[in-house]
């Protein structure tokens, strides 16, 4: 029997953490690996919200750190689901350094994350299909499978 379609709406997801100096750099700057642990976290809630059960991820694409993220700024991820596929679902993930004493908040990244649902086994599983109700979200789907269908070519 075919899985119930559930709206992005419904695994929306934001995580959020403040920085310390054990998430810095030798330069003082937040550590690459803090931010990518937050975003496959962020994924992954989203994706496990979507299937209903487990995930793994399988691939992260436009990982770019191009402002840096300092040391007593409170980091927030906003994750969604941007398409799914039969097994696997591409998650958009912002994240957002805030600075708490001014309250201003920069947009620092936004990265893709390809997660697969999984069964007790390891094996891909399917998921349920992903409702569109805005433009915004039938806008970031076809952006999805455009990646998709160039990374299907490669
Ligand atoms: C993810 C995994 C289960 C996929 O198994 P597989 O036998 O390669 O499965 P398939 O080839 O049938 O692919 C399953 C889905 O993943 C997608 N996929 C596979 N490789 C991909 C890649 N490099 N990038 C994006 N999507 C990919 C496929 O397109 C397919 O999607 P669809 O069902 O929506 O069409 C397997 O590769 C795995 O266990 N990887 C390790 C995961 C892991 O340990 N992650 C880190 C910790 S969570």
């Amino acid at each position: 029997m075919p899985l119930k379609a559930k709206p992005v709406r419904a695994s929306r997801t934001q995580i959020a953490d403040l920085m310390f100096p054990a998430d810095a750099n030798s330069r003082g700057t937040v550590f690459g690996g803090v931010v990518l642990k937050m975003v496959d976290k962020a994924a992954s809630v989203c994706a496990y919200r979507h299937a209903g059960g487990a995930c793994v991820t399988v691939a992260m694409e436009r990982i770019e750190f191009r402002v840096p993220i300092y040391v007593g700024e409170f980091v927030v991820m906003e994750s969604q689901i941007n398409f799914v596929g039969s097994t696997s679902m591409e998650i958009g993930v912002e994240v957002y350094a805030e600075n708490l004493e001014t309250g201003k908040r920069r947009h620092t990244n936004s990265c893709f994350v390809t997660m697969v649902s999984v069964n007790k086994a390891g094996s891909p599983k399917k998921v349920p299909g992903l409702l569109l109700e805005t433009p915004e979200e039938k806008s970031r789907c076809r952006e999805a499978l455009l990646r998709r269908q160039q990374r299907l070519a490669r």
